[in-house]
C-alpha cells in the first residue's frame, strides 16, 4: 500500500549527490570508541556527541538521511530541542537501526546470525509515528577457512528478507545491510565470491518475500582483500572488482546502493567511491553513494575527545568528511 511512498523516500535518500550518515553505533560500539579516546562512557557524553553531529552547520549539503540509535531518538540538545526536530528542520530524513546485534549461530563455529525480528512490527509502527521513514538492519558474514557456510548465508538472508518486508508493510524504507567483514588474510577474489553469493541469496529472499526493490536500499561492503592479506590492491582494481560483481548480482531495480565503510581508512573509502563513479558512473543502473559511520565520524571524534572547547573544530571536520564523500559521489574527490 505504500509502494509509491517508499520509492519516493528511497529517491530522496539517494538524491543530489548526497549520502547517509550512520550515527547509529550501539551502546557497546559507541562506548568502545569513546574508551579508546578517554571519553566518559555515559549517556550524557553520548548525548553531547550526537548533539555535536546533528547541529553541525550545513551538514544537509551532503547528507540526505541520518541513521540513529534508539537512545538518540528521545535525546535533546542542551537547550531542549529534540534531535529529530533538528534533523527535520535541516531536511535530513531520520532513520533507525532496528537490528539487535549479532549472536553466535548455534552449531556453526565462527559464524553469526543477526537478531531483532521479534516485536518488530510494533516497533516499526511506533517509529513511523515518530516520523522515521527508513530503517537499517545489519547482518555480518565472516570469511575464514570453510566459512561462510551456505547455512549461515541462508539464515541471514532470510532474516534480512523478513525485516525488509516488515519495514515496507509499515511504510519504512529498509536499508538492507549484509556486511562481509574485512578481517582475515583472504584475497580480493575470495571476498568477491563470498559477496556475490551473499547478495544472490539476499536478493532471492527479497524476491520471495515480495519486497519492492524500488523501495529499498542495499548497504553492502566494498570488495576488498582481507586486512591481513599480503596482496593488497589499488583503487582501480577495487573499483573494478566491486562494480563488476554488483552488475552481476544486484538487480537494476533497487532504489540505490549505499556503502558501509567497514573499517577502511577514511580517505581510502572516499577514494574508492570516487573511482567507482569516475570509471563506471555511466554504466551503473542504480544510484551509488555512501552510508558511512567511521569513515565520516572518526576524524571528528578524534578531534572532539569529549571536550567542549573542541566542538567547533570537530564539527568542521565532520562537515568536511561528509562533503568529501559527496564530492566522491560526483567523482570530484581529491584527498
Ligand atoms: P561503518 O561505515 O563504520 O562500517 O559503519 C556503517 C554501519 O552502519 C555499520 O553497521
Amino acid at each position: 500500500m505504500y509502494t509509491l511512498e517508499l520509492k519516493n523516500i528511497a529517491e530522496r535518500l539517494m538524491a543530489d549527490d548526497k549520502g547517509l550518515l550512520a550515527m547509529d553505533e550501539s551502546l557497546g560500539t559507541c562506548n568502545k570508541r569513546f574508551k579508546a579516546l578517554g571519553i566518559p562512557e555515559t549517556e550524557e557524553f553520548r548525548r553531547k556527541y550526537r548533539e555535536l553531529i546533528v547541529t553541525t552547520p550545513n551538514l544537509e549539503e551532503s547528507i540526505s538521511g541520518a541513521i540513529l540509535f534508539e537512545e538518540t531518538l528521545y535525546q535533546k540538545t542542551e537547550t531542549g530541542t529534540s534531535f529529530l526536530d533538528i534533523l527535520e528542520h535541516k531536511g535530513i530524513i531520520s532513520g533507525i537501526k532496528v537490528d539487535k546485534g549479532v549472536v553466535l549461530l548455534p552449531k556453526f563455529p565462527g559464524e553469526k546470525i543477526a537478531e531483532g525480528l521479534d516485536g518488530m512490527r510494533e516497533r516499526l509502527a511506533g517509529y513511523y509515528e515518530l516520523g522515521l521513514r527508513f530503517a537499517k538492519f545489519r547482518a555480518v558474514i565472516a570469511i575464514d577457512e570453510g566459512i561462510p557456510t551456505k547455512t549461515c548465508i541462508k539464515a541471514n538472508a532470510f532474516t534480512l528478507g523478513r525485516y525488509a518486508a516488515l519495514c515496507q508493510e509499515a511504510g519504512i524504507v529498509p536499508v538492507v545491510e549484509p556486511e562481509v567483514l574485512m578481517d582475515g588474510d583472504h584475497s580480493i577474489q575470495r571476498c568477491a565470491e563470498v559477496t556475490r553469493d551473499v547478495l544472490k541469496a539476499v536478493f532471492n529472499e527479497l524476491y520471495e518475500q515480495r519486497v519492492s526493490l524500488e523501495g529499498m536500499i542495499l548497504k553492502p561492503n566494498m570488495i576488498l582483500p582481507g586486512l591481513a592479506c599480503s596482496d593488497q590492491r589499488d583503487t582501480e582494481e577495487i573499483a573494478a572488482e566491486t562494480i563488476t560483481s554488483f552488475l552481476r548480482v544486484v538487480p537494476a531495480a533497487v532504489g540505490g546502493i549505499a556503502f558501509l565503510s567497514g573499517g577502511q581508512a577514511y580517505q581510502l573509502a572516499s577514494e574508492r567511491l570516487n573511482m567507482m563513479q569516475h570509471r563506471y558512473g555511466q554504466l551503473m543502473p542504480w544510484p551509488l553513494t555512501f552510508s558511512f559511520s567511521r569513515a565520516i565520524q572518526q576524524p571528528a571524534l578524534d578531534i572532539w575527545k569529549g571536550e567542549d572547547k573542541n566542538k567547533e573544530a570537530a564539527q568542521e571536520m565532520l562537515y568536511h568528511r561528509a562533503a568529501c564523500n559527496s564530492a566522491a559521489r560526483r567523482a570530484e574527490y581529491s584527498a
